[in-house]
C-alpha cells in the first residue's frame, strides 16, 4: 500500500480527548486526512463508502469498559474490506472489552482491523485524573501506531490485529447521576447543539431526556453560563472514589 494512501479520521468525542488522538494517529499516516466527526447525529446520518485501498481510523472512548451505547454510531461507514485502525480512549481505568467490541462493530461494516492502540486522556468525571494527556509521549505513541500501521498495510498478506478483552462484553451499565441545566439558563441552545445523541429539549433546555444522556458532559463543557451540570451526592461520591482509584498513570499500549 502506498504511503500517499487516502486516510480517514473518524472519532466520536464529547469532550475531545479521542479527536486528539485520531488526529496524532492519521496525521502519522498521511499529510491529507479527512475528518469525520461522529459525535454529530448529522454527521453519522450521511452514507460514506469505503474502499480497499483507503484506511479508516477510528477511535472512541470507553465508556464502563465499552463502546459507548450510540444505536447509530457506525450506521453511515460502509467498507469494501477496508483496513482501520482504532483507538480506545479512556480515563485510566480501563479499557476491558471497548476495543475487541469496536473491531466487531468494524467488521460488521466491512472493515478489518490492521491496528489499534488504547491511549489515556482526562476522565469525563474528573479533570484531575488524566490531567495534561495527551503529553509529548502519548502523541508519539500515537504517531507510532500511524506509522506502524502504514508498515503493516505494505505487507499484501497482513493479518488482523490480536486485541485485548472478551465476549460476552462487560455489561454496560448506566450512572445515576445526568446533568441538567439551572435557573441561570439563558436558553441559548448551545448545549442542544452540543449533545452527540439529541438528548436536551430544544423546548426547554434545562430538562434532559434521562434514558438518552450518555453522561458525556459535553453539554457541561458547552455551556457559556455554567448552568449545566451534574448536582447530587452520587456524582461527587464516583468522582471521589474515582479520583482516589486512579492515581497511577497508565501508559498507551499498541496493537498490530
Ligand atoms: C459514562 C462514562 C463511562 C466511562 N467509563 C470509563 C471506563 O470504563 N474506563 C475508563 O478508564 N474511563 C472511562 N470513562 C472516561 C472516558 O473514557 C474518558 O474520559 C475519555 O477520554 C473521554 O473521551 P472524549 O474526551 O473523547 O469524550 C468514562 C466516561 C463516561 C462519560
Ligand atoms: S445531555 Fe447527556 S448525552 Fe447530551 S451532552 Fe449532556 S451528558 Fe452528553
Ligand atoms: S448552554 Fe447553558 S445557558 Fe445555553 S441553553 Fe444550555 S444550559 Fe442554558
Amino acid at each position: 500500500m502506498a504511503e500517499h494512501i487516502k486516510v480517514t479520521a473518524a472519532y466520536f468525542s464529547p469532550t475531545g480527548g479521542t479527536r486528539a488522538y485520531v488526529k496524532e494517529i492519521a496525521g502519522a499516516m498521511s499529510a491529507a486526512v479527512e475528518e469525520l466527526d461522529l459525535t454529530r447525529p448529522e454527521v453519522r446520518r450521511q452514507k460514506r463508502q469505503f474502499g480497499p485501498d483507503e484506511v479508516l481510523v477510528l477511535g472512541v472512548p470507553v465508556y464502563y469498559g465499552r463502546v459507548p451505547e450510540v444505536p447509530d454510531l457506525l450506521d453511515g461507514l460502509e467498507g469494501k474490506d477496508t483496513p482501520v485502525v482504532l483507538a480506545a480512549v479512556y480515563g485510566n481505568r480501563a479499557i476491558d472489552d471497548a476495543l475487541l467490541e469496536l473491531s466487531d462493530l468494524c467488521a460488521a461494516r466491512g472493515f478489518r482491523t490492521a491496528a489499534a492502540g488504547e491511549f489515556i486522556a482526562p476522565h469525563t468525571f474528573s479533570a484531575r485524573i488524566g490531567a495534561g494527556r495527551p503529553d509529548a509521549s502519548d502523541k508519539e505513541s500515537a504517531r507510532e501506531l500511524g506509522r506502524r500501521a502504514l508498515d503493516k498495510l505494505a505487507q499484501p498478506d497482513w493479518q488482523p490485529a490480536e486485541l485485548p478483552g472478551k465476549r460476552p462484553y462487560r455489561e454496560f451499565q448506566r450512572a445515576p447521576f445526568y446533568p441538567e441545566g439551572e435557573e441561570s439558563c439563558v436558553s441559548c441552545g448551545a448545549c442542544v447543539r452540543a449533545c452527540p445523541v439529541e438528548a436536551i429539549f430544544a423546548s426547554n433546555p434545562k430538562q434532559t431526556d434521562a434514558e438518552r444522556c450518555l453522561r458525556c458532559l459535553a453539554c457541561v463543557k458547552a455551556c457559556p453560563t455554567g448552568s449545566r451540570a451534574v448536582r447530587g451526592m452520587a456524582f461527587e461520591a464516583t468522582r471521589q472514589r474515582l479520583e482516589q482509584l486512579l492515581q497511577q498513570p497508565r501508559q498507551p499500549v499498541l496493537y498490530l
